[in-house]
């Protein structure tokens, strides 16, 4: 194993650290959070929750940039997979991008948009973990000759 192999797992284990860190966080605050304060969590414990989520947001997003970029030259370099799998991974970016954006308006609105918001979220980031797997399956495939 060289240092661009060790770069590669790096990359792979930090976009997967960053989507359960993300998507673990916000399931959290619909099932379990919302549920025990009968889904009117008091003022200052949202502000509180916020300010912690907003950094596992924020940087979760830098990861997932930094390192689908790294993986998405990485696959592309080797030349061997068709219109199919670029489709799909063209597909999860716009998902991720919209999940994002969902993400970040939901934050600033009332109580009633912001849990329909994280839903949206769950729902986009389970899609696209699902894209995840069936994008390195098409990868493997397009490995046998
Ligand atoms: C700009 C956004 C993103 C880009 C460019 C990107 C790109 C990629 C690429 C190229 C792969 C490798 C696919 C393969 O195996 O052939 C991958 C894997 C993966 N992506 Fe993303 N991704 C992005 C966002 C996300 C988001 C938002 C999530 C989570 C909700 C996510 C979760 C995953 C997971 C779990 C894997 C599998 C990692 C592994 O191999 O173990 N990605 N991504």
């Amino acid at each position: 194993m060289d240092a661009t192999d060790l770069l590669l797992v790096g990359m792979r284990w930090l976009h997967a650290v960053a989507a359960v860190a993300w998507i673990g966080a916000v399931i959290f605050e619909l099932i379990a959070l919302g549920p025990a304060f009968n889904g009117a969590v008091p003022h200052e414990a949202q502000r509180r929750i916020d300010t912690a989520t907003r950094e596992i947001v924020q940087s979760s997003l830098v990861v997932f940039l930094l390192s689908g970029a790294i993986l998405t030259f990485e696959r592309l370099s080797y030349n061997v997979v068709g219109t199919g799998y670029v489709s799909l991974l063209g597909l999860k970016i716009v998902l991720a991008i919209a999940m994002f954006q969902i993400a970040f308006r939901s934050r600033r609105a009332d109580p009633e948009r912001r849990t329909a918001g994280s839903r949206w979220v769950v729902g986009l980031g389970i899609t696209i973990l699902f894209l995840a797997a069936l994008l390195k399956s098409i990868f493997e495939r397009s490995l046998v000759p």
